[in-house]
């Protein structure tokens, strides 16, 4: 059984062509290292972070949640790798199934059949579940931000499940018989597979000892890449977004591609659009059609370049407006755009914010915050009248660290506004977008991404006319700065106590020792299986970043790498650099997550190189903070890297958690304020198959979660992507 044959991840492509060098020779003396905040623990249980003290607004109490109680040392017995087709977790503890793809979402919409005839997905669970947050609602269905029975999870349906070798295009398992994979794609096939993309509002309940979704609640809802959404912020009726759809360029359609999330202070969703440019066509001589203007090279550096094929063929869908707007290649004779959808690629790459209590208020994409492969979204710790910061990554080989600094004061009344998407507006629309260069002596600084900076005037790479073609084309100003590559930013998670930042760099096959720096140090090789040979950085590294002085604001910082990825065999001097044990040994870092209830760190993976051993996993982490470990020198003979690695972890401090069933992805983390249900996100069990082979269940590689007894299917279910949610079984907190 062979997991990685003939699946692409898109996330594995790079477009990163800068000749930013990733090893910075440095001048700069070492920034003194913090110790770790033992005296802010106190403290930080009342402050407000993240929205967790958003408290009840409507529901008539202002209880506040549950204050944080820091969990000093891991509870439970940690799970071993595990190759089984089932979710892994520790005794005592119970996984239960609660939201599949397919599952209905309306009074009326019937059970899932699981067998390829089911067709309504704007009515149903979406596909491929990622980033997920919690709300709470009060027993009369108010917002109540301190509720555990009943709730609003927001997630992510990333994308679906089908193997990317051409000609393969349809989304197999939702087909009876795979769908077509020739162009062109019949309508009921694409009006079938775009509405299992963007997003689920759905209720969730308390459920005797564990939860149940609300099928016919009012809240549910789901956005789909066709939900008319705003633009907002400084792309906003830019020349850069007019298209046939909106001529004024202030509105666009739906959200794609979505994976990690963040939760706002003020209690709205973040929603990431990843991997969005790979939905798209563009004609193979597009280039002299534009004219080889400037758009050319904006949209080689967001990876479509003249003839590229779409994911899906959904563009050859019909000729409807809803299909046509998949070919971004230039058609029209107008000077603008407003004709065609030459310009429908800049509509995407954004946050996008989404009040999970109003199917009324407007959905707005976040231009300001910058274009790019979005994944999460971590707040600052928020300090009445400063600036708040939002840290984000950008997922693809080689790519940046980015930071927003609002021009708005944190207020602490806009915990709790009146209307939160207007909230949204005020501290998300005006400010400051940074890019990050770590400098190998452990320090780091925020570049401004500004047109008024000297250098992106005067950039070489792209003409940039004014800050709106700078946030919408951000790649390129960070590249034209000399922002540091990364080896592939995923998620990013604020710690609850001590304010740091932490990004997992979920792996890297392009790194080589040549371009090794401090912050991106390993290039080793790894096997796989009996023969198969991995290189790069192949297990992934969790870096961490301390603001000086702890100010959202500040433009310079401390970093060490938190934990590094590896096998717990592998070599301690140049790649088990943490360490790490059997229990604890993980590759491809993605999904980050801190508890706000126990501050652990939730670490999830979306591996492909050590699934050899185990499918991918949960661990569970009690980290320090930057600074508590020692500067490392790796010796690789030929050329020496100098690292900051923090403390090692202890038995008690790192455990695997949980163990997913085969050829899946761990992701998405969210908890009932309480602390004691744990929700986390199953994506793309078996997601490797073909069209070809869909008919006969036994070639699936995964049969989750009809064999856990969820839903149609039994042991020869289609596999599917689900949320389940964990509970101690003596009612405890999840991790003690
Ligand atoms: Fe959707 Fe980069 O993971
Ligand atoms: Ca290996
Ligand atoms: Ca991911
Ligand atoms: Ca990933």
């Amino acid at each position: 059984m062979s997991q990685e044959i003939s699946y692409v991840d898109p996330d594995e492509i790079d477009h990163n062509n800068s000749a930013n060098e990733s090893f910075q020779s440095v001048l700069q003396a070492r920034l003194a290292r913090r110790s770790i905040l033992r005296g802010a623990i106190g403290s930080a249980a009342t402050a407000v972070f993240g929205g967790i003290t958003l408290s009840a607004c409507g529901g008539g109490d202002d209880d506040e949640p549950a204050p944080l109680k820091p969990l000093e040392k891991l509870g439970f017995t940690a799970v071993a790798k595990s190759l089984a087709d089932q979710v892994v977790v520790p005794a005592g503890y119970t996984a239960s199934v609660i939201y599949a793809l397919g599952d209905p979402l309306t009074a009326t919409a019937s059970a899932y059949k699981n067998d390829g005839s089911d067709a309504d997905f704007e009515n149903r669970a979406g596909d491929h579940h990622d980033g997920m947050e919690y709300y709470g609602l009060s027993a009369d269905g108010k917002p109540d931000a301190k509720a555990s029975a009943r709730g609003l999870l927001v997630m992510n349906h990333e994308a679906t499940s089908h193997d990317s070798k051409k000609p393969e295009l349809a989304s197999a398992f939702v087909h009876i018989n795979g769908g077509t994979n020739t162009l062109p794609r019949p309508a009921a096939e694409v009006d079938r597979e775009v509405p299992l993309h963007g997003v689920s509002v759905v209720e969730v309940k308390k459920n005797g000892a564990t939860f149940a979704y609300v099928k016919d609640s009012a809240f549910n809802r789901r956005i789909t890449p066709l939900t008319p959404v705003t633009l907002s912020g400084l792309g906003a009726g830019s020349g850069l977004m007019k298209t046939k759809y909106s001529t004024d360029g202030k509105t666009a359609r739906g959200t794609l591609n979505n994976c990690g999330t963040g939760s706002t202070p003020w209690g709205t969703t973040l929603t990431g659009e990843e991997n969005w440019a790979g939905y798209f066509t563009r004609g193979a001589a597009d280039d002299a059609a534009r004219g080889n203007d400037k758009s050319v090279a904006s949209l080689k550096r967001y990876g479509r370049n003249q003839g590229a094929a779409s994911r899906h063929g959904w563009e050859t869908g019909g000729a409807d407006d809803k299909y046509a707007r998949w070919d971004i290649s230039k058609k029209g004779a107008s000077a603008d755009g407003s004709d065609d959808y030459r310009n429908e690629l800049n509509t995407f790459g954004y946050l996008v914010e989404i009040d999970p209590y109003s199917k009324t208020s407007a959905i707005k994409k976040r231009t300001s915050l910058g274009r790019f492969a979005h994944e999460s979204a971590a707040f600052s710790k928020l300090v009445e009248g400063k600036p708040l910061a939002v840290y984000m990554g950008d997922d693809s080989r080689g790519e940046y660290i980015y930071k927003w600094v609002s021009a708005a004061n944190w207020a602490a009344a806009d915990a709790n506004p009146a209307d939160r998407i207007a909230t949204g507006d005020k501290y998300l629309d005006a400010g400051k977008l940074y890019v990050a260069k770590f400098n190998a002596d452990g320090g780091g600084e925020w570049i401004e991404l500004s047109i008024n900076n000297a250098v992106i005037k005067a950039a070489t790479n792209y003409a940039f006319a004014d800050q709106a073609d700078v946030v919408v084309n951000a790649r390129l100003a960070a590249d034209a700065v000399g922002a540091t590559k990364m080896d592939r930013p995923e998620w990013c998670a604020s710690h609850p106590v001590t304010g740091e930042v932490y990004f997992t760099l979920t792996n890297n096959s392009n790194r080589t020792l040549a371009t090794t720096d401090a912050a991106n140090p390993r290039a080793y090789d790894d096997t796989k299986g009996a023969s198969t040979k991995q290189s790069g950085n192949v297990n992934g590294h969790i870096i961490r970043v301390a603001e000086v002085a702890g100010d959202a604001a500040a433009t310079t910082f401390k970093w060490d790498v938190y934990l590094f990825g590896a096998e717990a065999g592998a070599d301690k001097e140049l790649v088990n650099l943490s360490s790490l044990t059997e229990d604890q040994d993980m590759s491809s870092p993605d999904g980050l997550w801190f508890s706000r209830a126990t501050g652990l760190c939730w670490i999830q993976t979306d591996d492909g190189a050590f699934t050899d051993k185990s499918n991918c996993m949960m661990l569970a982490g009690i980290p320090g903070s930057v600074g508590d470990g020692a500067k490392k020198t790796l010796d690789y003979t030929s050329k020496k890297v100098d690292t900051y690695i923090g403390k090692a972890p202890t038995a008690d401090t790192l455990k695997r958690f949980l163990v997913g069933p085969i050829d899946c992805e761990i992701t998405g983390c969210a908890e009932t304020p309480d602390g004691k249900a744990l929700f986390v996100n199953i994506q793309h069990p078996g997601e490797t198959i073909t069209s070809a082979t869909v008919s006969d269940p036994t070639k699936y590689l995964s049969h989750w979660p009809g064999n856990a007894g969820y839903g149609a299917g039994g042991a020869n279910a289609r596999p599917r992507s689900a949320t389940i949610v964990i509970t101690k079984n003596d009612g405890g907190v999840i991790g003690s």
